[in-house]
């Protein structure tokens, strides 16, 4: 049977926050120490779907590189590189975009989140971008993928283009599994019913790994709960405070419930000030891991080259495979 393999990627596309953080990077870490073979891709080809500049996006490459390996991403332990680097990621990523109907990504979500507001609609990559994660995914018959519950949609498309492929050309790729990350979805602290994002205008919305104490516990002030001053866990009624809880527990590594004991007797005022500091403390270490590391570019670029080439020869191989079945 074929080898078990892990495949996730992050877009370039600013320092990483908090909902990254529990959501997606922590459990990466975990998994390159239990899984044998993984792969990390700083998905470039992504971030172009909205602009870019390219100066910036340079940089911005290298910035996610740094702050990967100071979470604990460890190139010894998986193969971490660039997307773009590895061009058999946009060859399957046509073949695939020839297999999926037009409706099938107009339904999708975030196509339909990320598009309402804009006047001239998004372009065709923000569009088909789901189809190139799936070239992302299966390019190295990847198995599983760690991802937050706002994948989980573009993960189905996935495995529905495994099997598609498959009947049409002939049994090759597997069906990958989603691995749920623990802490599915960390809210915008302003807006409770909403994912913390990136891309968020509210800038007290979202904490990043490298924000100043000051402007964590700012944001951690100016979270949006509930008129009831309890500190108690109960998403569905309560999110504001409930997010606050989750956060605390994920950052600390306790259960839910001893979270909510340490927040007993103090109002969420007081309490949101506890769950800054816990973050704060949390982030420090890699907040500092990562300005060492930030001053070094030629490391991160040999790191990124390293990596890249060895996500080629398990790409290449592949991706001559696919040509074949289809034709060329
Ligand atoms: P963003 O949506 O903020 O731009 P990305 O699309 O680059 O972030 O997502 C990188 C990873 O982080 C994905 O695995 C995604 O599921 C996870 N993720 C993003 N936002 C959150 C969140 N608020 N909570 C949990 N996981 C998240
Ligand atoms: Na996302």
């Amino acid at each position: 049977e074929a080898v078990e393999r892990v495949f996730s990627g992050i877009q370039p596309t600013g320092i990483p926050h908090l909902g990254n953080y529990l959501g997606a990077i922590e459990t990466w870490v975990r998994l390159q120490e239990t899984q044998g073979s993984v792969l990390y891709s700083v998905v470039d080809l992504h971030s172009i779907t909205v602009p870019q500049g390219p100066a910036a996006l340079q940089q911005s490459i290298l910035d996610m590189t740094a702050v990967l390996l100071a979470c604990g991403i460890d190139p010894e332990k998986s193969i971490l590189f660039q997307q773009s680097q590895v061009p058999e990621h946009t060859q399957l990523s046509w073949i695939l975009t020839c297999l999926v109907r037009l409706p099938r990504l107009q339904h999708l979500h975030q196509w339909k989140a990320k598009t309402a507001t804009q006047k001239h609609g998004g372009t065709a990559g923000l569009l088909t971008y789901p189809v190139l994660q799936a070239a992302d995914i299966l390019l190295y018959k990847s198995t599983h993928v760690p991802v937050g519950e706002d994948q989980v949609q573009h993960m189905e498309l996935v495995q529905d283009l495994a099997q598609t492929f498959n009947k049409k050309y002939g049994e090759f790729f597997p069906v990958p599994k989603s691995i749920l990350t623990p802490m599915k979805k960390v809210k915008s602290l302003r807006d409770p019913a909403a994912k913390m994002s990136k891309s968020d205008p509210d800038k007290l919305a979202t904490v990043r790994i490298t924000d100043s104490a000051e402007e964590i516990v700012q944001k951690f002030r100016k979270a949006v709960t509930d008129f009831t001053s309890e500190v108690t866990y109960e998403p569905a009624h309560r999110p504001g405070v409930s997010n606050l809880v989750a956060i605390h527990a994920a950052v600390t590594r306790i259960p839910v419930e001893e979270a909510v004991r340490c927040g007993a007797g103090m109002d969420t005022a007081r309490y949101k000030l506890l769950v800054a500091d816990a973050v704060i403390e949390k982030f420090a270490p890699i907040k500092r891991e990562i300005e060492k590391l930030k001053m070094d570019r030629g490391h991160l670029e040999k790191v990124l080259q390293a990596g890249s080439a060895k996500a080629k020869e398990l790409a290449q191989p592949v991706c001559q495979e696919v040509r074949k079945l289809v034709g060329f």
